[in-house]
C-alpha cells in the first residue's frame, strides 16, 4: 500500500528482511510480522519525483528541509526546526598533503544546532512525534542523541526522558540534556543495556522512541550525502568514510546516495567506509572475518564514548551498506583516535569529538592496505564537534600550558624561550 504525502512523494514502511509494508502513517518501529526494522520506502515513480532535482537546485542550502520532498513529514506545520542541516564541508589541503593524499573533505557536523548530526534525525523525528500526537519522547544515548532530543523535545514542548550509561557520557553532552530540561537516568550499565530497556518500556507506554530503531529519524540523517553532492557540484565522491557505533548513520547516508541516484540527480556511488573503536569493533570484526552476522559484545572500551558500543541495533543495514557499495568497516586503537583529532584540529582548524576522529585515524591505514588510492576524492564525515568533550583534550595537553605571575617581563621571559 502506499501512501500519498502531504509535503513529498508517496512513501511507506518496509521490513528489511521480510519485506512486509506499512502505509506512512504507521507508528511502528518493527515488523509486525519478523520484529526486524523497518525502512522509509519513496514511491519515485511519483510525478511529483521528476521535478525534484530542479526545485532542490534552485533553494539555497541553509537547512535539510529544502529537502522535503524526500523526509517523511505529512504536515508541514507540525515540523520543528532549529536550523539543523546546511554544514560545511571544508576542502582539508593540510591534512591531504600530510597524509599523501589528492583531495580530502570534512562535513562538519559539529556545526548542527546542538553540534552533532543527531539534530538531522530530531528534527524528522520530533516533527513525527507531534504528527502522532504524542506527549513524550525518549532515548538510550552515549551522549549526542541525548542532547539533540532534549533541545528538539524542549522546542516542541514535549517531556523528555533519556537513559546514559552512567560515568561513560562526554559532560558536554550531559550539560546539554540537563540544560535543555530532559530528565536524564544515568543507569549503571551500557548503553546497549539502556537501549534495550527504553524499547521495552516505550513499547509499553505512550512514550515515543527516537533511537536509530526509528525509521524516520534517520530519513533526517540521509540528508548528510544530498549536501555532499551538492556541496561537491554534483560530484560523488569516490569515499565516504564515517564513525560507526549503532550504524544507523552508515545505513542512512548510504540511503542518502542510493536515492540522489534514483533521482537522477547523480551517475555513480561511493564506497562507504565505518570505522570503530577497536575497544568497540563488533561490525569490523564481522567484516574482516567475512561473517554475514555480527557477535555481540558484552564489554567495550573507549575513548570514543560516542561509540561505545557492542550490540548495534542496525548490523544487518550495515553489513548491506558494505556489500552494496563495495565498502568496508576498520577499526583504530585509542591513541590513533586521539592524535588524529589534534592533527585535524591543528593543519585545519577544525575540533572535533574523539568518535569524529576515527575517520581521520584510519586514512593512513585505507591508504597502505590499498582500500583507498592517492588521487581518489575522500569524504570524512565528522559528527560531532570537540566542544562536547573538552576534557579529554585538556587532560592531554595539560602539559603544554604555562602558569606565570602577572608580570610583563615574565611573559617576555618566556616568549623568548619559544622564540628562540
Ligand atoms: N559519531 C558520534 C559523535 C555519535 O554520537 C555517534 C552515535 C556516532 C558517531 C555513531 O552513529 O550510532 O548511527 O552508528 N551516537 C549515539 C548517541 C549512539 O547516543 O549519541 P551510529
Amino acid at each position: 500500500m502506499v501512501c500519498r504525502s502531504g509535503m513529498g512523494i508517496p512513501f511507506r514502511l518496509k521490513c528489511i528482511s521480510c519485506h512486509a509494508e506499512y502505509p506512512e502513517n504507521s507508528k511502528i518501529y518493527t515488523c509486525n510480522k519478523c520484529g526486524d526494522l523497518l525502512t522509509v520506502e519513496y514511491d519515485f515513480s511519483s510525478p511529483l519525483s521528476a521535478r525534484i532535482p530542479e526545485a532542490w537546485m534552485r533553494r539555497p542550502l541553509f537547512s535539510l528541509w529544502k529537502y522535503k520532498e524526500l523526509l517523511p513529514i505529512l504536515d508541514i506545520s507540525s515540523v520543528i526546526s532549529l536550523g539543523e542541516g546546511g554544514t560545511r564541508l571544508y576542502k582539508c589541503e593540510n591534512l591531504a598533503n600530510k597524509m599523501g593524499l589528492r583531495k580530502v573533505y570534512v562535513k562538519f557536523e559539529g556545526g548542527n544546532p546542538t553540534g552533532s548530526f543527531k539534530d538531522r534525525g530530531m528534527t524528522v523525528g520530533i516533527s513525527k512525534a507531534l504528527e502522532f500526537n504524542m506527549k513524550a519522547v525518549a532515548c538510550a544515548s552515549t551522549g549526542n542523541t541525548a542532547a539533540s532530543l532534549a533541545a528538539y523535545a524542549a522546542k516542541a514542548g514535549l517531556t523528555c526522558v533519556v537513559l546514559v550509561p552512567s560515568g561513560k557520557v562526554a559532560l558536554g553532552k550531559i550539560a546539554q540534556a540537563l540544560v535543555y530540561g530532559a530528565r536524564v537516568i544515568k543507569l549503571r550499565g551500557s548503553f546497549d543495556d539502556a537501549l534495550m530497556i527504553i524499547r521495552e518500556i516505550c513499547s509499553k507506554y505512550p512514550i515515543y522512541l527516537l533511537n536509530s530503531v526509528n525509521p524516520y529519524r534517520l530519513e533526517g540523517q540521509k540528508t548528510i550525502a544530498f549536501e555532499i553532492v551538492e556541496q561537491l557540484g554534483y560530484k560523488v565522491p569516490d569515499n565516504v568514510i564515517v564513525p560507526v557505533g549503532n550504524a544507523g548513520n552508515i545505513s542512512a547516508i548510504w540511503k542518502g546516495f542510493k536515492e540522489m541516484k534514483e533521482l537522477g540527480i547523480i551517475d555513480n556511488l561511493p564506497r562507504m567506509i565505518g570505522v570503530q573503536a577497536r575497544g568497540a569493533n563488533p561490525i569490523a570484526r564481522a567484516v574482516k572475518m567475512r561473517r554475514d552476522h555480527v557477535e555481540f559484545l558484552e564489554h567495550c572500551e573507549t575513548v570514543a564514548t560516542a561509540i561505545r558500543i557492542g550490540k548495534p541495533v542496525n548490523w544487518k543495514k550495515a553489513l548491506k551498506v558494505v556489500k552494496e557499495s563495495k565498502g568496508t568497516v576498520e577499526d583504530v586503537p585509542d591513541d590513533d583516535i586521539l592524535s588524529a583529532q589534534r592533527l585535524l584540529a591543528k593543519l585545519e582548524g577544525i575540533f572535533v569529538e574523539p568518535a569524529s576522529a576515527t575517520t581521520i585515524a584510519v586514512l593512513s591505514k585505507l591508504l597502505n592496505s590499498g582500500i583507498i588510492e592517492k588521487d581518489e576524492l575522500t569524504v570524512c564525515i565528522a559528527t560531532g564537534h570537540g566542544l562536547k568533550d573538552p576534557e579529554i583534550v585538556v587532560n592531554q595537553l595539560r602539559s603544554t600550558m604555562i602558569e606565570l605571575d602577572a608580570r610583563v617581563e615574565r611573559v617576555i621571559d618566556y616568549l623568548k624561550l619559544i622564540f628562540a
